[in-house]
């Protein structure tokens, strides 16, 4: 979010700005700190100008996700400086593993709150405002909070949603710091997560997004059911059309939960499983639990369900330890696999991470040249599998407009993803398909006529009447 033109001003509200970083959940959790928020008199704004309250949600997962944080924070000491009564929050990760020491470092910050006190954010804007304390909560609890939703969005739901299932995680591979930051692997319980997405789905959401570090082990300590039944419940949620979850653990991935990209018929054919390398050794020294032979038959096995499945991954170059033929290892078996795209990065120390006490660190200049060796070849690949959707049909679930809008007097230009999470854009041309006015949160079934390496773009040919709802017809324009 940056600074836009002000917005007018009121006596009855205060105005909160908030800055999200990092992973899906923080974008979960910034929805529910805005919704308690809602609940001591903030409205949400857009322009940190005009703030009352401004909260910034931060991950630590890597180090420039952390440089990126104090970056924020330090542009906001001359705000606070012009506006004294302005509370700074900082939240998540960062927060959760620093605790104190943020209101020592940064003494214009106001309150700092661990990635479990999002539930106690009113007390203690309560407290700074009345009081003018300062204060830091980092307390971790085993259970999950449930948190109210007060009201839900202001100006209603998106087509696409997030549902937090699962806290934390105890898988420990070294390089991470999410055990410590997020602690340990709590999951909630089916009944409430139903009723949220339902919830959702009242308020015009049809795809939800099931968040958490290792879904496939949802239930497991609880002796909850599995995650494949989790799945199959909200299935039989009405008017949801689209599930998605992140992320499944490849040590994890039971052979009831790739049946189920065949059985499921509302999951999408796209799943994210982090590889992370391709070499054994490095595997086991990052304790993940499975070697490059046993992922290899995981995917085999989606394909041979769901022949159609778009695969992704997560790829750390310069592992401590890393050489170059572990390296070509993890190339190779890319090559081999044809993900549909990675997300790759290069291996950075984290506080409390076992790897940072490991002796044998890759040089950083090595790292940059493993990163783009591996974002050249996985380019090649993304090109050529997009180039072969050309000239089909695919429904997209349009989310929303796009970003880049034609000049005056051109058709709106409208974004959505395919079942396999292809960013598609399309627009109605006056002798195609009737125009839809509001296609947000409808089907329309799109031909690709062009492939870019990033998204995809063709023509409207067909609505999934599913989709219109019942004054679905209401929305053609005449
Ligand atoms: N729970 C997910 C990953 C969450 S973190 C899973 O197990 O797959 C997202 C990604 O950040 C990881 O998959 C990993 O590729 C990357 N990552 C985590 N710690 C890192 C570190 N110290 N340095 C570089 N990349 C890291
Ligand atoms: Fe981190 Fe591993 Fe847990 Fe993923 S599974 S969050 S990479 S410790
Ligand atoms: Fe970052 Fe925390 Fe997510 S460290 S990746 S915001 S769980």
């Amino acid at each position: 979010m940056e600074w836009k033109g002000a917005e007018k001003g009121s006596m009855d509200f205060k105005y909160l700005y908030i800055n999200t970083m990092g992973c899906q959940m923080n974008v979960y959790d910034s929805e529910k700190i805005a919704s308690v928020l809602r609940s001591s008199g903030y409205k949400m704004t857009s322009s940190l100008k005009i703030a009352d309250l401004i909260v910034l949600n931060t991950c630590a997962i890597r180090e420039k996700a952390e440089q990126k944080a104090y970056s924020f924070l330090g542009r906001l000491e001359d705000l606070k400086r012009e506006k004294p009564d302005l509370i700074i929050g900082m939240g998540g990760c960062i927060a959760q593993q620093e605790g104190e020491k943020i209101l020592r470092k940064m003494p214009y910050i106001d309150l700092v709150f661990g990635t479990h006190a999002i539930g106690r954010l009113p007390g203690h804007i309560e407290e700074i405002e009345k009081k003018g304390r300062r204060i830091v909560d980092i307390e971790m609890s085993e259970s999950i909070q449930e948190i109210e939703t007060a009201g839900g969005p202001e100006n209603g739901v998106k087509p696409t949603c997030f549902v937090t299932i699962m806290q934390g995680c105890d898988n420990f591979c070294t390089y991470c710091v999410v055990p410590y930051v997020r602690g340990r692997e709590t999951s909630r319980k089916p009944e409430n997560i139903i009723q949220e997405i339902a919830e959702y789905v009242e308020r015009g959401a049809r795809e939800v997004t099931l968040l958490g570090q290792n879904v496939n082990s949802y239930g497991k300590k609880e002796g909850l059911f599995s995650f494949p039944k989790l799945l199959s419940l909200v299935n039989d949620i009405e008017k949801l059309l689209r599930i998605r979850f992140t992320t499944s653990h490849p040590k994890d991935l039971s052979d009831d939960l790739i049946r189920s990209f065949k059985n499921i018929e509302k999951l999408c054919n796209h799943l994210h499983l982090p590889v992370q390398s391709g070499s054994n050794r490095i595997l086991e020294r990052m304790n993940r639990k499975y070697t490059r032979q046993l992922y290899l038959e995981k995917i085999d096995k989606l394909r041979h369900f769901c022949p159609d499945i778009a695969i992704t991954s997560d790829i750390i170059v310069g592992f401590p330890g890393e050489t170059r033929k572990d390296f070509n290892d993890t190339l190779d078996l890319i090559k081999s696999v044809e993900y549909d795209s990675v997300y790759a990065f290069m291996y950075s120390d984290r506080p409390n991470a076992l790897s940072s006490e490991f002796s044998d660190k890759v040089e950083d200049h090595e790292k940059k040249d493993r990163l783009k060796r591996i974002l050249d070849i996985q380019s090649a690949i993304t090109i050529k599998k997009n180039e072969a959707l050309v000239g089909s049909d695919y429904p997209v679930l349009v989310e929303g407009l796009s970003n880049k809008q034609g000049g005056a007097g051109r058709q709106l230009q409208w974004k959505g993803r395919t079942s396999s999470n292809k960013i598609v854009n399309f627009h109605f041309n006056k002798n195609d398909l009737p125009e839809i006015k509001n296609c947000s949160g409808k089907i329309v079934t799109v031909r690709i006529e062009t492939a870019f390496p990033h998204s995809l773009r063709g023509k409207p040919v067909g609505i999934e009447p599913s989709s219109l709802g019942s004054k679905g017809e209401e929305s053609y324009a005449a």
